[in-house]
């Protein structure tokens, strides 16, 4: 049988996943877990850079995870797991910081938004979130990484510390790839036409996977539009664009194609639009909603879960840092 090709993921648990998450991540997760071999985890380590409260860290770890699997994921066929329950991979981010250079690591947009937003919060661990994030995916030898665009820099990073390894120490990681099936979804704007949906900022511009049809119904009615094209066939305004997108994300292409003819004949009513996309949206929302409710009530097959999915992980992770440490030349007994 020929091998499949192995992927990483993850997720911080910083709060309640959104759209973006849904469609930039977890549907390509879906999608992939029949034909690869899949990593899934959730980045409890990485979410510590905020320092979030000891008492909340297991319900979002436990969110997270019941999310994603509310979502279609399939722990039977992926290794679903919390990273802090792998140790190989603070040992191999250890072995990688020696390798990235601070200079680098202040250069990456994501640092230095952080910095601008939290200027009294830039602990090393921000800093070197790039490292942790390589250690994640290189423990496994991933080859895809399927993620939204806001990680593709993040990736690029990965490739370069895999690549400084083995010119250093001799073959022993694969370079990762950015992966996905769709351009479209790389990222979800929010629905004020101000940056991307968001677990912690533009709350009351992203759409929750946790959102009830009420929620939901506001949040859309009042996203941004305007008095409409003058000219048949114009080009969409970016917010515009952004509704037409979530439109063909989850309602029938037949009502898309009404709503497109009627913006390219000038006669479109964006309340209309924006009444239909609710009522699709609430309905795509409601099942997962319901199905991560249920599960996160059964915390023993949660935990039972995120077990085996850290056994699984740890088998293909102690490896690869075996590999790693007698490369650099730890092997001394
Ligand atoms: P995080 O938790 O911010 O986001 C999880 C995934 O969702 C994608 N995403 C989006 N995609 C499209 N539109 C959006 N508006 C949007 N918002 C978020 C992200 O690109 C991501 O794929 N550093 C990562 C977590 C991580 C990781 C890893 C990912 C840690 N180690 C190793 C892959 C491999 C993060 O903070 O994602």
């Amino acid at each position: 049988m020929q091998k499949k090709e192995i992927v990483v993921s993850g997720i911080r648990s910083t709060g309640y996943l959104h759209l973006g998450n849904y469609f930039g991540a977890i549907h390509n997760y879906v999608k992939m877990q029949e034909d690869y071999q899949c990593y899934f985890f959730v980045a409890d380590y990485h979410s510590l850079t905020t320092h979030p409260d000891p008492k909340d860290l297991k319900a979002n770890v436990f969110r997270v995870a019941a999310e994603n699997i509310a979502s279609g994921l399939d722990p039977d066929k992926v290794a679903l797991y919390a990273q802090s329950d792998i140790p190989e991979i603070p040992e191999l981010y250890l072995m990688l910081n020696m390798l990235a250079y601070k200079g680098e690591l202040e250069k990456v947009p994501t640092f230095k938004d952080k910095v601008r937003l939290n200027p009294d919060n830039v602990n090393a661990g921000l800093l070197t979130y790039p490292v942790l994030m390589a250690a994640d995916i290189l423990i496994h030898n991933a080859v895809k990484v399927p993620v939204g665009k806001d990680q593709e820099q993040h990736l690029e990073m990965a490739r370069n510390f895999a690549q400084r390894f083995n010119s250093r120490y001799g073959e022993v990681f694969a370079e990762p790839h950015v992966f996905r099936f769709d351009e479209n979804t790389v990222k979800i704007m929010s629905l004020d036409g101000n940056g991307k949906m968001s677990k912690s900022e533009n709350v009351n511009a992203t759409i929750y996977l946790n959102d009830d049809a009420d929620t939901i119904g506001k949040k859309i009615m009042k996203a941004k539009t305007d008095s409409g094209p003058t000219e048949p066939n114009s080009d969409m305004p970016d917010y515009i664009r952004n509704i037409f997108q979530l439109m063909q994300l989850v309602s029938a292409a037949s009502t898309y194609d009404t709503y497109l003819g009627a913006y390219n004949n000038c006669s479109i009513r964006y309340g209309d639009m924006k009444k239909q996309l609710a009522e699709d949206m609430a309905a795509f929302v409601q099942p997962i909603r319901e199905r991560a409710a249920d599960l996160q009530q059964d915390e023993d097959r949660l935990r039972k879960i995120l077990k085996e999915g850290a056994e699984k992980a740890r088998e293909s992770a102690s490896k690869t840092i075996a590999m790693a440490r007698k490369a650099i030349g730890i092997h001394y007994y």
